[in-house]
C-alpha cells in the first residue's frame, strides 16, 4: 500500500493558522463533493466499506479518530489528529474509521458525486474484486 498520508499547507501567523487542498497542491485531486461526518459516538465504526472508482481526501479537522485501510493483502490503521494532515484514500480498499472522539469531525472530499452503485459494502464482494483486479492486471 502508498503512503497514504498528505501534509498539507499550514499558514500559521499570530492570528491562527489556516490550511487547504486545492487541485494540485499537495496532489492533483479535483472535489466534485465535500462531506463531513461528526456527532459520532465512541464506540461506533462507520466506513466498513470500499468504493469501485473513488479518490477521496480525508482531514480530521477537530478532534481525532483512528482509519484502518485494508487493499485486501495488509491493513494499516492511521490516527488523524491534526487539521494539517490528510489521508489520501484510492483504489480498491476497505476502509472502517473507528475511535472518534467526542468532538472528531472528520471532512473527506471526494472526487465524484455520491452514487450506492459506487459502493462495495460487504468484504467478501471486496475480496473478490482484489482478486478479481489482480488477473486483470496480469
Ligand atoms: P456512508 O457512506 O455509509 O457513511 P459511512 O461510510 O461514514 O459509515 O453514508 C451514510 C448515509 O449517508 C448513507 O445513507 C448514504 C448517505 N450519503 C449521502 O447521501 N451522500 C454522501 O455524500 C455520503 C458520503 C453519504
Amino acid at each position: 500500500m502508498k503512503n497514504p498520508i498528505l501534509s498539507l499547507p499550514k499558514i500559521a501567523d499570530e492570528r491562527g493558522a489556516l490550511s487547504f487542498v486545492q487541485n494540485g497542491m499537495p496532489i492533483k485531486f479535483e472535489t466534485k463533493r465535500v462531506y463531513w461526518i461528526y456527532e459520532t459516538q465512541a464506540n461506533v465504526r462507520r466506513g466498513l466499506h470500499a468504493h469501485k472508482n473513488l479518490r477521496q481526501i480525508l482531514v480530521c479537522i477537530s478532534g481525532s479518530c483512528s482509519v484502518l485501510l485494508d487493499d485486501g493483502y495488509s491493513q494499516q490503521t492511521y490516527q488523524l489528529d491534526r487539521p494539517d494532515v490528510g489521508l489520501l484514500i484510492e483504489g480498491l480498499i476497505w476502509r472502517e474509521m473507528f475511535n472518534f472522539s467526542s468532538d472528531c469531525v472528520l471532512l473527506a472530499m471526494a472526487d465524484a458525486e455520491y452514487s450506492e452503485n459506487d459502493y462495495i459494502r460487504s468484504y467478501s464482494e471486496f475480496s473478490t474484486a482484489v482478486l478479481h483486479a489482480k488477473t486483470i492486471k496480469k
